[in-house]
């Protein structure tokens, strides 16, 4: 993938808004004391959260040791690493609202500058509440910190969603444009930053193999699962405006689509790969011939696993009388000559039994079966599991003649484990993303015409639901493969939901 392991990143300093918030503490903080850990960070390197909160350096430093301590990769925490990391760490208590406090930020900047040598360049980091950041982008182009010394780099992180339709994602593209190029806007989608999906490239245009059979004339259809275990949590207040098609499906999900059928891109360089993927994403359409192409689920209590878990309409945060859907299954068709006809089936729900994100690629039956008839037996497809998480690897399954005097035919399954296989602990999908916001590739973040694009597919799918004519909201119990129609949805098409 991009060469961020042979480059050293310049140093900077790096702004986050929204910096005493679940992300930072979570991901972003851990992220990079985990780069540090690794020796990727630049030595000169400094940190300035900027929230309402009030905090002292002091004070953010020791919340910010405990975030460490708990949501870090690497454990336990390393003393003298973290004693020189945490005086990295600077708080800046503010108002995304005051135009004076970015004024005063740009003073602390410059600052920081000073201190850690830090040569002027910045990456603001948007961790807010998404409400927040067309304020903060005109404040941050209207004041001071856009004046740069001369050199100096100045790029933008913005977290997910970016928009919750295609209006509104253009709209949130038109204003950041204002102020950022393109090249300088960094649009966050973690999936992209998870060596499993960085590798679905890797497996498919570093090897000879698999790419002649590719496409139609093989491929029976794809199967593409984000299945999660856990509910909504804290989130329930943000999660019933988004639901599962605005939450995962938008941008994970359609990532994995645009992954998985892309052409191979002429060069391995930013623009080449978005260029391919947006080909892909213009070419989706979700079929319609039966019903809307949707089914919708909402989670009723249950059971998942060993502990009794509510209904999502007595989470905190969510409306009793909520219509948000919380499970999608889709049937989405690409109209070009690789894939005219295969139905790709997507599915994502949260409260399912467990926590498993892949791909599946199955492909077309032998044209002769020689040994189904005398033997009265079965044979099953050849099917090639990518397995994103949480057990990552790769496995294609074929059948194989059962030892013996007999005929027997049984599938088995041929397995690659990242675990087994490679020694070194995968980075978190965010160390990936900000290193290579930090060495200026945007290859693994979304490009505006990507953003919108996929909105426009799910703008149609709105459209039909807000019309009435859309499929219903089904209930289903926590803990199961969402509602039955999603069942009946793909076994319409003569298949069935992979059993994972
Ligand atoms: C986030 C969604 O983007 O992805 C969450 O907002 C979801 O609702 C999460 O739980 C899943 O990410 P991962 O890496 O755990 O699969």
């Amino acid at each position: 993938m991009a060469a961020s392991t042979n480059r050293y990143p310049d140093a900077c300093t790096m702004v986050i808004f929204g910096a005493s918030g679940d992300l930072t503490n979570r991901k972003l903080i851990p992220a990079l004391y985990n780069l540090d850990v690794d020796g990727f960070l630049p030595k000169n390197f400094a940190v300035i959260g900027f929230a309402r909160k009030p905090k002292t350096d002091e004070s953010y430093r020791a919340e910010m040791y405990e975030a460490v301590k708990e949501f870090s990769r690497t454990k336990p925490i390393d003393e003298a690493i973290w004693a020189e990391f945490a005086q990295r760490l600077h708080y800046a208590q503010s108002d995304y609202g005051n135009p004076d406090d970015y004024e005063k930020l740009n003073e602390r900047l410059r600052e920081i500058d000073g201190a850690h040598d830090t040569k002027g360049n910045r990456l603001y980091y948007l961790a807010t509440p998404p409400e927040a950041y067309p304020t903060i982008i005109e404040h941050i182009g209207e004041s001071s910190l856009c004046k740069n010394f001369e050199g100096a780099w100045a790029r933008i992180i913005v977290e997910k969603p970016f928009g919750h339709d295609l209006a509104s994602a253009r709209d949130l593209n038109t204003h950041t444009h204002k102020y950022f190029r393109e090249e300088q806007i960094y649009r966050i989608d973690h999936y992209l930053g998870k060596e499993t999906v960085q590798n679905i490239l890797v497996f498919r245009f570093a090897n000879g193999i698999y790419e002649p059979i590719w496409n139609r004339r093989y491929i029976d259809h794809v199967q593409i699962t984000v299945a999660e275990d856990i509910g909504v949590g804290s989130r329930g207040s943000y999660y019933d405006h988004a639901g599962v098609i605005r939450d995962i499906i938008q941008n994970h999900m359609l990532q994995l689509v645009a992954l998985t059928a892309m052409e191979p891109p002429v060069e391995f360089s930013a623009d080449a790969v978005r260029n391919e993927k947006v080909k892909v994403l213009k070419a989706l359409r979700v079929d319609t011939t039966r019903g809307d192409g949707t089914i919708r689920g909402q989670y009723g209590p249950g059971k998942v696993g060993k502990s009794l878990a509510q209904g999502y309409t007595q989470e905190e945060g969510v409306p009793p009388e909520s219509t948000t859907e919380t499970y999608l299954a889709m049937k989405v068709l690409i109209d070009n000559w690789r894939w005219a006809g295969v139905p790709f089936y997507i599915r994502s729900g949260k409260r399912l039994p467990k926590r498993v994100s892949e791909i599946a690629i199955t492909f077309k039956m032998p044209p002769l079966l020689l040994f189904s008839d005398t033997m009265g037996q079965q044979i099953e497809p050849n099917t090639l599991a990518l397995n994103i998480q949480p057990d990552e690897g790769i496995s294609l399954k074929f059948g194989s003649k059962v030892p013996g005097s007999g005929e027997n035919i049984r599938p088995v399954i041929m397995d690659f484990k990242y675990g087994t296989s490679f020694d070194v602990p995968a980075p978190d999908a965010y160390e990936r993303l900000i290193l290579d916001c930090m060495l200026g590739d945007s290859t693994l973040f979304t490009r505006s015409d990507e953003v919108e694009t996929a909105w426009s597919l799910l703008d149609s799918v709105f459209d039909r639901w807000n019309s009435g004519s859309g499929s219903f909201i089904e209930l289903y119990r926590a803990g199961t493969w969402g509602p039955k129609q999603a069942d009946d949805f793909i076994k319409a098409d003569g298949r069935q939901w992979r059993v994972l």
